[in-house]
């Protein structure tokens, strides 16, 4: 086939609803999309693991140091699976690696604040994880295979990411005055934060029609951002906490809510890399990495001598 009849036949594919697979022909354009797109939510699973693992040592029981150390070890491997689903387009993880570590590539400006205290474990379950579901459960049907077969299996586990969270901070609220003070402190440190993680505004975000015309993306980020609110407005009044936004109120004409806008320019700053803990997490991943370096070689040398 021709160039022009691999065009067609992509085209089709696509209009068809159906899934482009590894060896079928793929625009240019449409891989480098998939691969920024996957490298990145890649990046993003790896390095959510440091906020959340600065508190493993210091959980409060040995029930909740098991769940905990469960949930940091699925983002292993839901960047694992990713890492994998980026391969089948033809790059290589150490060179997204590479990336990652010399700050060419991005991952989600969320991992860039720190956690204070062990509410923002409850805080990040309920909101962040329960905001990447929102993201997440429509790439179930993104048009390429690889990737939304990846994203079935992190969606299972994404929502008992959500609900440990949830269930944490239930207990929280359930227990003294002083508990209830940290949830809501850590709800109104993350609440803004959270809503970023949907991306700019849709007037503000030039590739969102080029990716939903290709099926990658289904929802513009406004959509998803919304859905996030009204979903998580119920559950915060469950929780009996306040959250952080003088313009938040149920709207009947629209039937969901009117909120406040994010603070943008913060967004901007955190994501071109002067967030509060860029510089930290970068440099923790790049000493992973080097500290690693012998199990690489050691593999390689193994690989070599059963050549
Ligand atoms: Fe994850
Ligand atoms: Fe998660």
């Amino acid at each position: 086939m021709n160039e022009t009849a691999l065009a067609a036949d992509f085209d089709a594919t696509i209009a068809a609803d159906q899934r482009v697979e590894p060896r079928d022909w793929m625009p240019e354009a449409y891989r480098k999309t998939l691969i920024r797109q996957i490298a990145q939510h890649a990046h993003s699973e790896i390095i959510g693991m440091q906020p959340e693992g600065n508190w493993i040592l210091r959980a409060p029981s040995l029930r909740r140091k098991a769940i905990l150390l469960a949930k940091v070890q699925d983002e292993a491997g839901h960047g694992m699976y990713l890492y994998a689903a980026a391969e089948t387009l033809g790059v290589d993880r150490e060179e997204l690696t590479e990336k990652l570590i010399s700050a060419k590539q991005k991952y989600s400006s969320i991992f860039n604040y720190p956690t204070l205290s062990y509410a923002d474990i409850g805080v990040i379950g309920w909101l962040v994880d329960g905001a990447a579901i929102c993201n997440q459960v429509p790439l179930c049907r993104c048009s390429y295979g690889p990737y939304a077969r990846a994203m079935i299996r992190i969606c299972k586990e994404e929502s008992f990411h959500q609900r440990q969270g949830y269930e944490l901070l239930l207990a929280m609220v359930n227990g003294t005055d002083a508990q209830r003070e940290m949830v809501q402190e850590s709800v109104n440190r993350w609440w803004w934060p959270s809503l970023m993680m949907f991306g700019p505004a849709d007037g503000a975000s030039p590739n969102t029609q080029q990716s939903m015309a290709w099926g990658i993306k289904r929802h513009t980020n406004d959509e998803l951002r919304q859905r996030f609110v009204d979903m998580t407005v119920p559950q915060a009044e469950a929780l009996g906490v306040t959250l952080p936004d003088p313009d938040l109120r149920w709207n009947p004409q629209r039937q969901a809510h009117d909120f406040g806008e994010p603070d943008w320019e913060e967004f901007a700053a955190v994501i071109a890399g002067s967030g509060p803990c860029n510089a930290q997490r970068l440099e923790h991943r790049r000493r992973a990495h080097d500290d690693g370096a012998w199990v690489r070689e050691a593999a390689q040398a193994y690989a070599e001598k059963h050549r």
